[in-house]
């Protein structure tokens, strides 16, 4: 792996930033100066999704880094993702129009399909963001008989249309890319999905890498953000305080979070750490000087076991997506 700083991506050979920031859990109240401060930093990717409940507050962020004269639009990448409740060929357009708007923007540079998950539709006026649940029914989740062919005809007009560059999805196995891969007129350009030295999906990254499918890994620091949602968030050994991170950190010179950062860029895998401190969230992009020697790469494998933190049916939704 050489020190370059993006991936490009298929068809459009769009360059993508290798570190982005998570817009995930941005605390609400102070989102547009933890977003403006990113960009300060250095951060030109923004990963978003309908389902973060802060998108407008995003844009609100990017809009003043760009007033201000700190970047341009064209050299930002802003990623965001069509929630379940929209699979339906009759709200994809609808939803990612919706998006746009709050972000005040006219396109996104990638538009992911969150959860290869069909849910009922939830009318944005009576509940927005939807999440998993209904309005009216939070004890089990309603399907919509809504096939990923057809979501992703959708997703296709967005890029013909101009409303998205690049398309990809997330949280997809590899049956449901097969499957995608049978019928899509525009390959998908990324994958995201959960990735850390507790699940490291080694197989999963190969396979996709080898279909001209860039990956992006979330949740880098493993447990963390899982620790009110699940009891494997609550109970694990959280990663960034590993004494085996902790060890290879020292040998470096560097923190706990940069190792775990490194270790998916040497495969190739863009990440998108998220944090609300400006040192974290800059010295979480300080990942290009130094690399990782083989032995410590493998220190690091030894770690996997298996552990997925962001599992529907973990969190009660009774859907065991990844079985
Ligand atoms: N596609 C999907 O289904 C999906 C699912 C989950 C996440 N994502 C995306 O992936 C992004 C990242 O994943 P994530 O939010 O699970 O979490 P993450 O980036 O793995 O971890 C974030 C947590 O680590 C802390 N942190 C960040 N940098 C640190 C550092 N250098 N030292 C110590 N602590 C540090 C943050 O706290 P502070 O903020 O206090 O620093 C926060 O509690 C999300 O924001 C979202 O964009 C996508």
């Amino acid at each position: 792996m050489t020190n370059q700083d993006y991936v490009q991506l298929n068809r459009t050979g769009d360059k993508m930033p290798l570190v982005g920031f998570g817009c995930w859990k941005v605390s609400k109240d102070d989102v547009e100066n933890t977003i403006y401060a990113a960009v300060k930093a250095g951060y030109r990717l923004f990963d978003g999704a309908c389902d973060y409940g802060n998108e407008a507050e995003v844009g609100r962020g990017l809009k003043k880094a760009i007033q201000d004269g700190l970047v341009k639009r064209q050299e930002l990448f802003v990623v965001s993702k069509l929630w379940n409740t929209f699979h339906s060929k009759d709200h994809v357009r609808s939803a990612a129009e919706k998006q746009l708007k709050d972000w005040n923007l006219e396109y996104f540079d990638l538009y992911l399909v969150h959860f290869p998950v069909p849910l009922k539709y939830v009318d944005p006026k009576d509940k927005y963001p939807p999440s998993w649940y209904q309005p009216n029914n939070e004890d089990s989740l309603e399907f919509e008989r809504s096939p990923m062919h057809e979501t992703w005809r959708e997703m296709e007009k967005l890029v013909d249309d101009g409303l998205a560059r690049n398309i990809g999805i997330s949280n997809f196995n590899v049956q449901s890319v097969l499957d995608l891969l049978s019928y899509c007129r525009i390959k998908p350009a990324t994958l995201q999905v959960e990735i850390h030295p507790y699940l490291p999906q080694k197989r999963l990254v190969e396979w996709v890498q080898s279909q001209g499918i860039q990956v992006t890994a979330y949740s880098s620091f493993g447990p963390g953000s899982y620790s009110g949602m699940s009891e494997a968030g609550k109970t694990t050994q959280p990663l960034l305080s590993h004494d085996k991170i902790k060890a290879i950190a020292d040998k470096y010179k560097v923190s706990t979070g940069q190792v775990l950062l490194r270790w998916a860029i040497e495969r190739g895998i863009a990440v998108i750490p998220k944090s609300e401190h400006e040192e974290r969230l800059k010295s979480n992009r300080d990942v290009f000087s130094w690399s990782l020697d083989k032995e410590d790469q493998k220190e690091i494998d030894s770690l996997s076991c298996g552990l997925r933190f962001n599992n529907p049916d973990d969190m009660g939704l009774g859907l065991p997506l990844f079985a």
